[in-house]
C-alpha cells in the first residue's frame, strides 16, 4: 500500500446504481477539476452538470443514432461490424444518474498571434498549435475530476467517443457555443460493481526512457 492508492484504485466504470449523487459532492468533484494545471492559467474549461434522466437518455439516443449512421457509411462489412460492435462503449452514460459535459474555451497565446498569418513560419506555427495546450488543459481537469470522484466512492468514465455526435448533443441541450466546444462526457454515479478487473498497463520499460 502506498499513498498513491487514490490513483491506482480509479478505473473506468460503465454501470451505475440508480442512486443520486448529492449536489455538494458534484461541486466538490468539479472544484477538484478546477485545481488542475491549465496552460497559462487560462482555466479555459466549462462543466455542464446534467441530472435530468430524460435529457441523459436523449443524449444517448442521438449518440446511438449517429453511431449507426457512421457504421452504415462504411465501405466494407468489417468496418461496419467493428463500428457497430463498439456502440455500447459510446453510450455507457445512458443509465448514469449524472452526466458531466466538459467544454474547452478558446485559448489565447502570443505566439499563435505572432505566427498565425506568416506563411514563411507555417511550420513553426504548426509546431506550436499541434501541442494543443487548451486540449491538454481539459485532459488535466478531467483526470482531477476522475480521481476526486473515485476517492469519494464514485465511478466515472472519461468519454470522447460520443463527440461524433457533438452537433446533436448541442441540439438536445440547447448549446449556442458560449460555453466553448464540447470535448468530453463524464458519467458519474455509484458503481454497480467496483470489483471489475482493471485493464493491464504496459510494462514501465516499454514506456520510459531515461536520457543521460
Ligand atoms: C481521452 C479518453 C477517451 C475515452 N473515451 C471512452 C469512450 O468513449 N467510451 C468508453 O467506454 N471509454 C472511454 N475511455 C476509457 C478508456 O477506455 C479507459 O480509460 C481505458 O480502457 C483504461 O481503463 P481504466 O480507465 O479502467 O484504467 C476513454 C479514455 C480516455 C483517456
Amino acid at each position: 500500500m502506498t499513498n498513491l492508492d487514490f490513483i491506482y484504485k480509479r478505473k473506468s466504470i460503465r454501470k451505475f446504481k440508480d442512486q443520486e449523487v448529492p449536489k455538494e459532492d458534484l461541486l466538490e468533484i468539479i472544484k477538484a477539476a478546477t485545481y488542475a494545471p491549465s496552460a497559462k492559467h487560462q482555466q479555459n474549461w466549462h462543466f455542464d452538470v446534467i441530472t435530468n434522466k430524460e435529457k441523459i437518455e436523449q443524449i444517448a439516443k442521438v449518440v446511438g443514432d449517429r453511431h449507426i449512421e457512421i457504421a452504415n457509411i462504411a465501405d466494407n462489412e468489417k468496418d461496419q461490424t467493428n463500428m457497430s460492435k463498439f456502440l455500447k462503449y459510446y453510450t455507457v452514460f445512458k443509465n448514469a444518474p449524472v452526466l458531466i459535459l466538459v467544454y474547452v474555451k478558446p485559448y489565447k497565446t502570443v505566439e499563435y498571434k505572432i505566427l498565425k498569418d506568416k506563411l514563411e513560419y507555417k511550420e513553426m506555427y504548426n509546431m506550436v498549435v499541434s501541442s494543443q495546450p487548451e486540449v491538454q488543459t481539459i485532459g488535466a481537469a478531467v483526470e482531477n475530476l476522475l480521481l476526486a470522484a473515485a476517492n469519494m466512492g464514485y465511478g466515472t468514465c472519461y468519454m470522447t467517443g460520443p463527440m461524433h455526435s457533438r452537433d446533436k448533443i448541442y441540439e438536445v441541450i440547447g448549446h449556442d457555443g458560449a460555453k466553448g466546444e464540447l470535448m468530453a462526457l463524464v458519467p458519474i454515479g455509484v458503481p454497480e460493481d467496483m470489483e471489475i478487473p482493471q485493464p493491464k498497463r504496459l510494462p514501465l520499460e516499454d514506456v520510459v526512457t531515461f536520457i543521460d
